[in-house]
Parts: C-alpha cells; structure tokens; sequence
C-alpha cells in the first residue's frame, strides 16, 4: 500500500508540474508491473487511460491560450526560413548567474516596451550568444520565445548563403523584411558561416560583403520589436569589432560543479534517488558539456524504466556517463581521421 502511495504522489506531483511524458511513462510502468503480475485486464485499462491521457494533453497543447498560430513563410522565404512556437522555458535552463541575469534582462525590457518607449528608448533586440556545443544557444532562443511567446523563426543559413553574386544579399533582405513585419525571435545559428567562406570559393571580399550587409540590415529600425538571436561556437572567429553591433553579447561555458549538479537533479525529475554519491559522480562529468550531461542523464533514466526501477542510482548514472564519454572520444578518433 505505501507504494501505491508513493506512486500516487510522484504521478501527482508531475501533474501539477505539466510533465505530461513523464505521468503518461508512470501510468505505463504501473501497466508493465500489473502484467508481470498476471492482472492483464487492469494493465490494459492502464494503458488505455495513458493512451487518452497522453492525447487530451496535446489536444490541451493546442488550445492553451498560446500564440496564435501566424501563416507558414511562403514563396522563397520557405526554403530560408522555417517556424516553431516553443514550449521552452528559462527555467528549464540551467545557466550561470550572468548568463540568466543578461536574458532577464532582455525579457523585462522586451515585455515592457512600450514604457520604455514612451521615454524614447528602445528595448534590446539583438544578441549575441557564443559558447562551446552543447552549451544551450539554440535552446536559449527557443526559450525566449517560449518566455515571449512568440513564434522562433530558424534561419537556414545554408540556404541564405549563396554562390551567386547578389543572391545572399538579396535573401538577407527577404528575412530582415519578415523581421520587420512578422514580431519573433529569428535564430541565426551557425552566424560565423555567414562571414566565412561558405559554398563561394575563397572570396574573402564577399565574405566580407555578406557580413556587412548582415550588419547594415541589422541597424535598420524594426518597428515589430523582433529578437534577433546570432549564435556561434567560434567567437574568436568573428571580427573583434562585432560584439559592439548587438545589444548583448552572452558568453556560454561548460557547467561547474554546482551547476552540474543542478541540472543532473533537475532532469532526473523523479527519477532523482534520495541521496546522489556526488564524490563518485561528478570526476564522471568532468568536461561534459550541459547537452551531454542530459544525454546521459536520459539514458540513465531509460535503463531504469526498462529495469522496472522507480529511480537512476548513482550507478546507473555513472554507467551512463562513461558511455558519453567514449562515444565523445569514438567521435573525436573519427573526426581526425
Ligand atoms: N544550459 C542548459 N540548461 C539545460 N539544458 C541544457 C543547457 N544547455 C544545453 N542543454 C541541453 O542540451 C541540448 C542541446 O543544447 P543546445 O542545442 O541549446 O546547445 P548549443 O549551445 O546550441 O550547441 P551547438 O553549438 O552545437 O549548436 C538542449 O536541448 C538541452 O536538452
Ligand atoms: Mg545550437
């Protein structure tokens, strides 16, 4: 009975936390333990209900007085642009002091723009964020916009970049055209392809060209107030001068020791035992990068849901982290050779 209990509690609890997967993931190991025990019929009643219970969230998803969905981009901007309205949020991150302030800072401003336009100020609208894979860039705007509420518009800029005289420029002015009418935060991932030579031979000159009509397009008013997010993994790569252009630039790292064990708690959710060994734990982590370390927290957690096991141990956990690791360095062996 107590563990009857105890199920109940933790199914509950992500209820309220609107975890839907992990609700539907406990209805399901409940099932599993059900048809072990030979009670067939209630297994298949559990599974059902997680059926339903898994497609009255999304149908709630859907009607969750969110954005409203704004038409696709079409003609050409299709195949350069390509739209999301996330659910991600600032909380889910696990970001330094600094880091989270900056964003904060950027989504008071944001939220509040029209005060700050009464006195003739304008709120920040361009970022710049730089850091290693792994580090949360590309979740970051999807967390803005999951924050602000508005659609995140994925700039490709393969696509954008073109061999053909004109042609770059020529995109770059269709997007900051939407960026001007359409309000959202549009992700340039990968910016430093966009001054780099890419698909246009070793022409510094244009790659020069490209960059500053990036630049030029950037200092045009945007009356719609849109975020215009430029992530890269090589900010030594970009002109010195270019951090000045954006209204902030956001340097990202590697997680220390504290936030590590923040974000190992936080995504093992219920699966997190009583007591982690961090003595043990961490030396595993050590050079891990925040998408590696939640990688390897989820497959701590598949291993323990398909060994019928409530929570990842400390165990499970460091198993799952030596894996990454020499996944990473199979990696690495294959991209010197
Ligand atoms: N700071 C963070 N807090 C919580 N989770 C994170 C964080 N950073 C990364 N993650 C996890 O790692 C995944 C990958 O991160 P993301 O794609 O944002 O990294 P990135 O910095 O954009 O990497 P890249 O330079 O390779 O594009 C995220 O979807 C998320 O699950
Ligand atoms: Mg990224």
């Amino acid at each position: 009975m107590a563990i009857a209990a105890q199920k109940l509690v933790a199914f509950l609890s992500s209820q309220l936390q609107g975890n839907l997967e992990q609700s539907v993931a406990m209805v399901l190991q409940v099932a599993a333990a059900e048809a072990r025990s030979g009670r067939d019929k209630t297994a298949e009643d559990l599974r059902r209900l997680a059926q339903q219970l898994r497609e009255a969230g999304s149908c709630q998803d859907d009607l969750d007085d969110g954005p409203i969905p704004i038409a696709r981009p079409k003609g050409p901007l299709a195949s350069l642009v390509s739209v999301e309205y996330p659910a991600a949020r600032l909380s889910q991150m696990v970001l330094a002091i600094e880091v989270s302030r900056k964003l904060k800072r950027v989504i008071r401003q944001q939220v509040e723009r029209a005060k700050l336009r009464e006195f003739g100020k304008l709120p920040s609208r361009k970022l710049l964020l730089s850091g290693p894979p792994g580090s949360g860039k590309t979740m970051t705007a999807a967390a803005m916009a999951g924050e602000l509420r508005l659609p995140l518009f994925s700039v490709r800029l393969d696509a954008v970049v073109s061999r053909y005289m004109g042609e770059t420029a020529s995109h770059l002015r269709l997007i900051f055209d939407q960026i001007r009418h359409t309000r959202g935060v549009y992700l340039f991932d990968e910016f430093d392809a966009l001054g780099a030579d890419r698909g246009i031979g070793n022409d510094v000159a244009e790659a020069r060209r490209i960059l500053s009509s990036f630049l030029q397009f950037m200092e045009e008013t945007n009356s719609t107030d849109s975020l215009v997010v430029c992530a890269t993994n090589f900010a030594n790569l970009l002109d010195t001068a270019l951090p000045r252009r954006f209204d902030e630039f956001i340097a990202y790292g590697l997680p220390d020791e504290a936030a590590t064990k923040k974000l190992v708690s936080k995504h093992l959710g219920h699966f997190r035992p009583k007591k982690i060994e961090w003595l043990k734990v961490l030396p595993h982590t050590s050079g891990l990068s925040h998408g590696e370390i939640v990688q390897a927290v989820d497959d701590a957690i598949k291993d323990a849901i398909l060994d019928d096991k409530t929570t990842a141990c400390s165990r499970d956990l460091i198993k799952a982290l030596m894996a990454r690791r020499s996944s990473q360095q199979d990696l690495e062996v294959v991209g010197r050779s």
